[in-house]
């Protein structure tokens, strides 16, 4: 659950922080990407060397320190983060944030992120008690902040109580916990489509398209990683799992993919087509390399079966959801596909704009339900897009049920 994530941990000024320093370690160690974003008091407890030291990156403190021209810091690492935690929070950091304050870098990233925020206070009991305190943390989870609360026992400050920092392995599980649990997708059947298709000429030639696979891989991941159980049809790509739970099924040609989709749908509750699956294919296939001789060359090519559509005429309880690859009109293209291939939601793609569509890291892309209400994913890692594709198809399940 942690493994592959980006966590941006964010490290307040209590004598706890020092438990911060095992929680980079076991992060790191489980195989999370970890940033560290101090206070200045924090600062005063512990040394941002043993931070970068256990972290492997730079440790963020000042908002005004930034390093890098090209780039805005706290922006940054706010976009770049998965998971926030922030350990210890202090009752500080926590007025801070329920209250909007943005004074610092921490504070500051802490309105700035989209990310899931994790808060684990540590305090003096009855700090932790005051009804200020109480009043921010509940404003806050509210707001969707969720909190790990602190254990009870002998504190720093010589009080028995509420306000002991939760130990680092605690807190990893109960984000872990979290992440899972609180997934709608957790335990669903999701059935994705990925990549390219290719169709064979000759021994040593053949048609296919620029998609690299990396939105249905991205797709994929993030679903297992909600505790979805996943089925991903690949076409030719050279691209590995980070998750060894997914169910990989590698295929080759557009008909391949047809007969792999259509054995595992029926057993799926979601669908999602992002493979872009070749429209036409040779009508021969030679057995033997084709000289090429001196006159131009003819191929003669056929039609693939709309692999989508046909899932959408035999749709019964699943979800289901196309991609549209387009490179003009891409609203109107892409809603057309929706309705016509009876589909749930539709996810287009401008793929003539920079930074969206096939082979590169990053995607842009319109997320458009039965509403018809297009909802706009801005410039994001493939991943991130995929994360909040996932939210929406989530969302739209919930609304279905309810
Ligand atoms: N698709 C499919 N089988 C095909 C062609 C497309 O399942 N033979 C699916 C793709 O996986 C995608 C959606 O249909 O989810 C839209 O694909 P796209 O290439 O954008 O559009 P087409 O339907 O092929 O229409 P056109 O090429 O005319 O834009």
């Amino acid at each position: 659950m942690v493994q592959n994530k980006n966590i941006l941990l964010g490290v307040s000024g209590g004598i706890a922080a020092y438990k911060a320093c095992a929680l980079t370690s076991k992060l790191t160690q489980q195989g999370a990407n970890v940033r560290v974003m101090m206070t200045e008091n924090a600062t005063e407890f512990v040394s941002p060397l043993t931070f970068q030291a256990l972290s492997r990156n730079p440790v963020y403190i000042d908002t005004f320190d930034e390093k890098d021209p090209e780039k805005i810091a706290h922006i940054d690492v706010a976009d770049w983060a998965d998971i926030v935690i922030i350990a210890p929070a202090t009752a500080n950091i926590i007025g801070k944030l329920a209250n909007g304050t943005a004074d610092d870098m921490l504070s500051t990233t802490l309105l700035a992120t989209h990310a899931r925020v994790y808060i684990a206070p540590a305090m003096n009991v009855n700090m932790y008690s005051h009804p200020a305190v109480v009043q921010n943390m509940k404003q806050l989870e509210k707001w969707g902040y969720h909190f790990i609360e602190p254990g009870a026992g002998y504190l720093a400050c010589g009080w028995i109580g509420k306000g002991r920092l939760e130990e680092p392995e605690t807190i990893i599980e109960a984000v872990r916990n979290h992440q899972s649990t609180n997934s709608l997708l957790a335990g669903k059947k999701i059935l994705i489509s990925a990549g390219p298709t290719r169709e064979t000429i000759d021994p040593v030639r053949f048609f296919t398209n620029r998609s690299s696979g990396r939105m249905g891989f991205a797709l994929a991941e993030a679903a297992a990683n909600y505790g979805a159980e996943v089925t991903l049809v690949a076409g030719p790509v050279e691209l590995d799992l980070a998750e060894n739970k997914i169910n990989r099924i590698d295929v080759v040609t557009a008909a391949e993919m047809y007969d792999a989709m259509h054995e595992h749908f029926s057993n799926n509750d979601i669908v999602i087509k992002a493979a872009a699956v070749a429209d036409f294919r040779p009508k021969l296939i030679h057995d033997e390399k084709l000289k090429k001789g001196q006159a131009d060359w003819q191929i003669e090519m056929e039609r693939t079966k709309d692999i989508l559509q046909s899932l959408g005429e035999k749709k019964t309880h699943q979800f289901l959801v196309g991609f549209a690859a387009e490179t003009s009109n891409p609203l109107e293209y892409g809603i057309g596909k929706l309705e016509k291939k009876n589909l749930d939601a539709i996810v287009i793609n401008d793929v003539s704009t920079e930074g969206a569509g096939f082979g590169g890291d990053t995607n842009i892309v319109t997320y458009v339900n039965k509403t018809l209400n297009p909802e706009e994913i801005t410039l994001a890692s493939k991943r991130e897009i995929a994360e909040r594709i996932l939210k929406f198809i989530e969302r739209d399940i919930k609304d279905e049920v309810e």
